[in-house]
């Protein structure tokens, strides 16, 4: 069954024969949740509603959600791990509960997935002392012909096995919110059809390969750690797309399903990179290498073309993208293409995805732009640092050593942005070591000046409170908000230092602004200054702060304090955390003028600004 199929039967089943309502995949990049990167499931994006929340399509919901993990990114490469997948998802935002879900989901794979229920088993929770076993769960499995696997008969076929919470327990997807028991259900995909048990259940034999995830969450983390029981019981169910679709073609991976063939001509994409790369080489290594180049770069292109899409930089969202394209690039390296060759691969994931993600054609030209932008900055670092790499192996030599100094790798990375691991592999095949614990130790030494170094400029600007720099305290606000208003929700404050004669903001931003976008956040700016906004705070909780959409650094040290943040708000055009000072009315300032734009680091643009008549 094609990928395509296996998507459009969920959703016909959930909204035909089940009354759900469809909705959208949201964006990779989550909304107005700064302490994860991407959007990690399907619950992400629906956590107010998990919690109680309602959800203007109703109770029933059922969708297809782009989902980034980049835990396991060591993992790529394997024939299962992913970094970007799409997560089959169906809702009960405090609608039914365990008995329907379990039932539609054992409906499903059964009749329209025609698997073979002798080969399903499934998980529930064995119970601790935050929550009881679940019983419940169990007895509904019992029900559809499933048996204990505690007290089976010889042979005995759709086993339920009991494991614990690291198993049976899902969320909550940060520190805290909505979580509870589930019950996994696996397909075993080994050769012993007729005994799959031989090698025993999916906690230890790796052919049971999980399909399904019905997460029962009932629950809600709180900050000290205890579980509250949730206003309503909700379902939230998963089934990872790119794995189902290896299942049910009988492929061995992801790797080899449509999902990574040429639209056009129905080509391997392995074999493209053969044919870039001008050998066709099949060792596990060469294998492992170009699955880690496909799935680097169709979630660098997904997260580049998403409707919140993020390019290269140097910090969140943008410092991983940059990451997925390098290590495309080690890994093709290593393959022995010569050429650049992001964007082309780029091209053919857009092709495969486009009708079911019209972003990607809708921003073809900005990922195609940003993979070669990359791909020629990339290609320039390494050629200095091979440069540079030389010239240390040929001291080493000289001086008959055969060990890379830490501070000597660390000055590769630092100044060259040469990749560490690029410095390993250039030593591994020079027969000479590599000291990586001094490295690592020079690497947490620059950290931890770099952060008092900010920590000081922080402090430093906050202690001045002449009636100058509160001025400008109240106009970096101001400036904080236009800038997301004129550029994007993506813009969060990177920086900021006030003296009496400006301010000065350092933002994540690709690009240089235009004059236009400079005038256009002056006027947004003024226009506020003129409104004559009375400017206020708040006392609230971190989790308050967030919840009422304030933007400002979340920082550590502001929730260690587990008090309560000041929250400034201007009018109803600004919200954001900081300690102040701030003026009491934004007529004060009078005016506002950028002075200066620029670049202050890759990806990050500075603004200096100054306000009064
Ligand atoms: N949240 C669960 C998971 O990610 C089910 O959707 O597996």
């Amino acid at each position: 069954m094609l990928s395509s199929i296996l998507r459009q039967k969920f959703i016909d089943f959930f909204v035909t024969k089940h009354n759900h309502k469809e909705i959208p995949s949201a964006s990779l990049i989550p909304e107005n949740d700064p302490t994860v990167l991407f959007t990690t499931a399907g619950m992400h994006p629906l956590v107010p509603y998990l919690m109680g929340e309602k959800h203007p399509q109703g109770t029933k919901l059922v969708d297809v959600q782009k989902c980034m993990r980049t835990d396991d990114i060591d993992e790529v490469g394997d024939a299962t791990h992913c970094t970007f997948f799409e997560m089959l998802g169906n809702w009960s935002l405090g609608d039914y509960f365990k008995k329907e879900a379990i039932q539609w989901s054992y409906e499903f794979l059964t009749t329209e997935l025609n698997l073979n229920p002798d080969l399903l088993c499934v998980t529930c929770f064995a119970g601790d002392k935050d929550a009881p076993k679940d019983e419940e769960a169990a007895k509904i499995w019992e029900s559809l012909g499933f048996v204990k696997a505690e007290n089976i008969p010889e042979n005995q076929k759709r086993r339920i096995y009991f494991l614990g919470k690291k198993d049976n327990w899902w969320g909550p997807a940060g520190k805290t919110g909505p979580c509870g028991p589930d019950t996994e259900m696996f397909y075993y995909t080994g050769s012993n059809k007729n005994n799959p048990y031989e090698k025993g259940g999916p906690d230890i034999n790796k052919e049971w390969v999980e399909i399904w995830n019905n997460v029962f969450m009932q629950y809600n983390k709180k900050e000290d750690g205890t579980f509250e029981i949730l206003k309503q019981q909700n379902v939230d169910t998963g089934m990872g797309l790119e794995r189902v679709t290896a299942i049910l073609q009988g492929k061995n991976s992801h790797y080899e399903t449509e999902l990574f063939q040429q639209k056009s001509t129905g080509k391997s994409l392995y074999i493209v990179l053969d044919e870039i790369s001008n050998s066709a080489n099949s060792s596990n290594e060469s294998i492992k290498s170009k699955r880690i180049i496909l799935d680097h770069l169709r979630s660098a292109t997904f997260v580049i073309g998403d409707q919140r899409g993020v390019v290269s930089s140097n910090t969140d969202q943008g410092y991983i993208v940059r990451k997925l394209i390098r290590r495309a690039i080690r890994h093709g390296k290593k393959i022995g293409i010569q050429n650049y060759f992001c964007s082309n691969l780029a091209k053919e994931f857009i092709e495969i995805y486009s009708d079911v993600y019209p972003e990607l054609s809708k921003n073809q030209q900005k990922i195609l732009n940003e993979m070669q932008k990359e791909e020629e900055k990339f290609s320039k670092t390494l050629e200095t640092g091979l440069k540079e790499f030389e010239k240390f192996l040929d001291h080493l030599k000289v001086n008959n050593q055969n060990q890379l100094s830490g501070k000597d790798a660390f000055l590769l990375y630092q100044s060259y942005g040469f990749p560490f691991e690029m410095t390993k592999e250039l030593c591994k095949e020079n027969q000479i070591e590599v000291d990586e614990n001094a490295f690592n130790q020079e690497l947490k030494t620059h950290q931890e000046l770099s952060r008092l170094g900010a920590e000081q400029k922080f402090s430093g600007g906050l202690a001045d409170h002449s009636e100058e720099t509160t001025k400008l305290h109240t106009a970096t606000h101001l400036l904080h908000k236009a800038l997301r208003i004129v550029l994007g929700d993506h813009v969060q404050q990177k920086g900021s230092n006030i003296t009496v004669e400006r301010l000065r903001f350092d933002f994540n931003h690709a690009e240089k602004m235009t004059s236009e976008q400079i005038k256009k956040v002056e006027e947004i700016v003024n226009e506020q200054i003129q409104k004559g906004l009375d400017v206020s705070f708040e006392e609230l909780t971190v989790e308050e702060a967030k919840q009422r959409g304030a933007i400002g650094l979340f920082e550590d040290k502001y929730s260690k304090l587990g008090n309560k943040i000041k929250v400034y708000k201007i009018g109803d055009f600004s919200l954001e955390i900081c300690g102040g000072p701030h003026v009491k009315n934004t007529s004060e300032l009078k005016n506002f003028k950028i002075v200066k734009e620029e670049s202050s680091a890759a990806g990050i643009r500075r603004i200096k600004a100054v306000v009064g008549d």
